[in-house]
């Protein structure tokens, strides 16, 4: 849990009712305000990702320092960091956050494989609750309920946002 230098570890991530997060390479829902939403929990913060979601994307996100994992040795991006194993994003992440003055935070934005590795190390979860059923190929893990608690629950503009903290006790994720 937190990174090696034990700075909070927050997922941020919108999913459906059968817990579908993507289709296809895409989400499969447009719901305008999540997207703000997430722009407003991740900017100012060091924002891990997986290979496929930011290729998805494009472009490393403005006001949020992008760290990219993916296995391939040689890969490299633009404008953003790599690291090769959950591990390794997080050690970065805490150098990241050691150069800085202002407050920053360590945030998790997907996809599935992503969050999956991050998970054991997770303090907070911020998921957006999309109303929606869709057909999907990628879905937020499971998640052990009795070492969660549900912080707040706030409704939104098409969805709502709930945030889930980390209870102490032994075993799960
Ligand atoms: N609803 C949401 O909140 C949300 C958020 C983000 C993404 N998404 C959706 O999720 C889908 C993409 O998710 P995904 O699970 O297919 O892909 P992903 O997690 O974005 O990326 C997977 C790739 O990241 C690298 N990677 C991940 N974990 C790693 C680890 N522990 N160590 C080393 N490399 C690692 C690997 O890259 P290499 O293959 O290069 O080794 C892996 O193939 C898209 O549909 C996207 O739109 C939804």
């Amino acid at each position: 849990m937190s990174t090696p230098r034990g700075r909070r570890v927050t997922m941020v991530a919108a999913l459906a009712e059968n817990g579908v997060i993507g289709a296809e390479g895409n989400i499969p829902w447009h719901v305008p305000a999540d997207f703000q939403h997430f722009k407003a929990t991740t900017s100012g913060h060091v924002l891990i990702v997986g290979r496929t979601t930011h290729e998805g994307i494009g472009r490393p996100l403005p006001d949020r320092h992008t760290i990219v994992l993916t296995s391939n040795r040689d890969w490299r991006g633009e404008g953003v960091d790599v690291a090769h194993d959950i591990t390794e994003a997080l050690e970065l992440a805490d150098r990241v956050i050691d150069g800085r003055e202002e407050e920053c935070e360590v945030m998790i934005g997907g996809g599935s494989v992503v969050y999956e590795a991050a998970l054991p190390y997770a303090d907070v979860q911020v998921l957006s609750e999309i109303p929606v059923s869709p057909e999907g190929d990628t879905h937020y893990p499971e998640f052990d309920r009795r070492r969660w608690s549900e912080a707040s629950r706030e409704p939104r503009d098409g969805f709502t946002v709930v945030r889930w903290e980390r209870t102490f006790g032994c075993g799960g994720s």
